[in-house]
């Protein structure tokens, strides 16, 4: 027999959510997920004390309601030639009960929540806190470091303990600044400079991400936070700060350097301290376009996360016609990148003329040295 259409779409209905529930269960079920469950700072603790304290709460009431939900179900359900039940419509005490006991609740979660938003901001760390400023592009970000003198791109390093004030800026549209074990989100709005205080506890790298969306590849919009040690920090800038060598010594990196400069357009978006810019704040790199690659070799972490860079998978040899080539140019993110970028992240602002396979080359011989 057939079903009524009703139930039959009732049914459908039912299968959907549960199907979509549970793929979005299993979706943060991913092994290298980030959670706020696994705080790795102070700021997060915090978050993530505020949550388990809700959590309570919150099951405090769902266990009062489900169970006289359920005992009443059970306790008062209809039996044969049972009377009609008292009708207590009006009761004060019933009312004053159900009026009450929710106000109580809520006002405690009220406090907790008030409590833990004053409290964000109250940590405290060894040495000077590091000021940076991060500026959401599409779809990348930008880390300069106000007193080191530093700029990077999608990769924030940061020494372990130690306040860190991010100073929130866009010139284009709203992003959000989040790393889920380090603290909560921030939108980062054009116009308007929000903060993002925090620390880390331990040394790792910690997954970062743009939590609004901002357009086709906001979920390529992905960084990383390094977190060293004192002594790894400070070497570190050490190194981050030296301009990149004026002429490298390797034919095929000096290649690709001219290639930067000259035919290939790199300097109209990128700018290498050293090179086409005198300095991080040679007014000529303020802003770019694109990231600053001074020191784009030492970087684990590219195009807002869209491609693994690693030099070890983009080995440049000499092909049979003696040129450069990449050995393997299907295991190296980079060649891919620098092949086809809308074709990786389509909408992308890098749009480039077709180079070829040696320009390709060249240029990563050059990227390379950039450490
Ligand atoms: Cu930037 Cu989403």
């Amino acid at each position: 027999m057939r079903m009524p259409l009703f139930h039959r779409m009732k049914r459908r209905g039912v299968l959907f959510s549960a199907l979509l529930l549970s793929s979005l269960l299993l979706a943060a079920c991913g092994g290298n997920s980030p959670s706020i469950l696994n705080p790795s700072g102070p700021v997060a603790g915090k978050e993530a004390g505020l949550f388990w304290f809700i959590l309570v709460v919150a099951t405090i009431v769902f266990v009062a309601v489900e169970g006289v939900l359920i005992y009443s179900i059970v306790r008062f359900r209809e039996r044969p030639n049972a009377p009609a039940p008292r009708q207590i419509h009006g009761n004060n005490t019933v009312e004053l009960i159900w009026t009450i006991a929710p106000s109580i609740f809520l006002f405690a979660v009220l406090i907790g929540t008030i409590y833990t938003m004053f409290n964000l901001r109250q940590i405290s760390g060894t040495g000077r806190p590091v000021d940076v400023k991060v500026v959401g592009h599409q779809w990348w970000w930008e880390f300069d470091y106000v007193n080191e003198g530093i700029v990077t791109a999608d990769e924030l390093h940061i020494p372990v303990g130690t306040v860190i004030n991010a100073s929130l800026q866009s010139t284009n549209v709203i992003h959000s600044f989040w790393v889920p074990e380090l603290f909560g989100k921030t939108d980062v709005v054009p116009g308007h400079n929000n903060t993002s205080v925090f620390s880390a506890d331990k040394t790792g790298t910690y997954r970062g991400l743009c939590t609004e969306y901002c357009g086709l590849q906001h979920a390529h919009m992905n960084f990383n936070v390094v977190v060293q040690s004192q002594d790894d920090y400070n070497a570190w800038v050490t190194a981050q700060q030296q301009a990149a060598a004026a002429k490298p010594t390797d034919p095929n990196a000096l290649a690709g350097q001219n290639l930067f400069v000259g035919s290939g357009g790199c300097q109209g978006c990128h700018g290498i301290v050293g090179v086409n810019l005198r300095s991080y704040n040679d007014p000529r790199g303020n802003p770019l376009i694109g990231p600053n690659l001074t020191h784009f070799g030492s970087r684990r972490f590219i195009a807002g996360g869209v491609l693994a860079w690693d030099p070890a998978s983009c080995v440049v040899v000499a092909g049979s016609d003696g040129k450069p080539k990449i050995q393997n140019p299907s295991a190296c993110g980079l060649y891919q990148w620098l092949k086809d970028p809308q074709g990786v992240k389509s909408g992308n602002d890098m749009t480039i003329r077709s180079l070829s396979d040696t320009e390709i080359a060249q240029l990563i011989a050059y990227l390379e040295t950039l450490t």
